[in-house]
Parts: C-alpha cells; sequence; structure tokens
C-alpha cells in the first residue's frame, strides 16, 4: 500500500534533483515498460534474466542503479534509435512517464 505514496516521493526528490526535467507519472511509466519492454527487459524491481534476450538487455532495476542515469540520460537514449531496441518512436509524454518509473526504481 505504501508503494505508490513511496515511488511518487521519490519521483519528487528525482524530478527536483534534475532541475525538474521530468514530470512523468512513473504508474503510468510502469505500465508502458511492462507492455513494451518486458519482453527483453526485466522491469519490475527484481533482477534476473531478461525474456528473450538473456543478458543482453539491462534490467530496469540496473539501469536505475547506475551512477550515470538520469532523466536527461535516459531521455537522449529513448530518443535516438538503438540497433538492438525496436524504435518505438515514444510520444513526449510516453517518454516522461518511462523516465518516471525507471527513476524510481532507483531507491529500492
Ligand atoms: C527487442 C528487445 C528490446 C526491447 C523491446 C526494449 N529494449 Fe531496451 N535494450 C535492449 C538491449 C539489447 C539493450 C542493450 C543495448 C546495448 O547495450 O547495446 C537495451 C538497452 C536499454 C537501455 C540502456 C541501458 C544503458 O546501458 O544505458 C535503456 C534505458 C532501455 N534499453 C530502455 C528500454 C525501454 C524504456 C524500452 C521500452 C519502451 C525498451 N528498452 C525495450 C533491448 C530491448
Amino acid at each position: 500500500m505504501l508503494r505508490p505514496i513511496l515511488a511518487a516521493l521519490v519521483i519528487v526528490a528525482a524530478a527536483g534533483a534534475a532541475c525538474a526535467q521530468t514530470a512523468g507519472d512513473a504508474a503510468e511509466g510502469g505500465e508502458l515498460a511492462r507492455r513494451w519492454c518486458g519482453n527483453c527487459h526485466v522491469v519490475g524491481r527484481g533482477s534476473g534474466t531478461s525474456p528473450a534476450t538473456g543478458d543482453a538487455a539491462p534490467t530496469f532495476a540496473s539501469i536505475a542503479a547506475m551512477p550515470s542515469t538520469t532523466a536527461l540520460s535516459l531521455r537522449a537514449f529513448l530518443q535516438t534509435p538503438h540497433h538492438r531496441m525496436p524504435d518505438f518512436a515514444l510520444t513526449r509524454a510516453e517518454t516522461d512517464n518511462l523516465i518516471a518509473y525507471i527513476l524510481s526504481l532507483k531507491a529500492n
């Protein structure tokens, strides 16, 4: 029951730290992540091996834990095509939500 509240607090903190770069909705982002990214990435808090790609695709929790991961770095990544990832043509709001979700995994 506390999780959504915690997640919201983390987002507020993360957004503050990133100069309010992200105003995404982590719950929405979590939905998107499960639907679009879950084939290749472990998108939850757990570790484990990614479904389709084995170890090739890092888990979202491990992405969140990297010191270099910020709202800005995620945005840059998601807005450029990557040869091993499909081009999702994410909208601005979808990108914001996914970023909020991934960053919410930072504070485990
Ligand atoms: C078809 C499989 C596939 C799908 C679907 C996919 N990814 Fe990936 N993703 C990968 C692979 C493989 C890598 C590792 C890329 C590399 O290291 O070259 C990666 C890397 C990443 C990274 C970079 C991690 C880093 O090292 O900085 C992010 C962020 C990411 N994915 C986010 C997403 C998001 C968000 C979605 C859903 C919208 C998604 N991915 C869907 C396969 C996928």
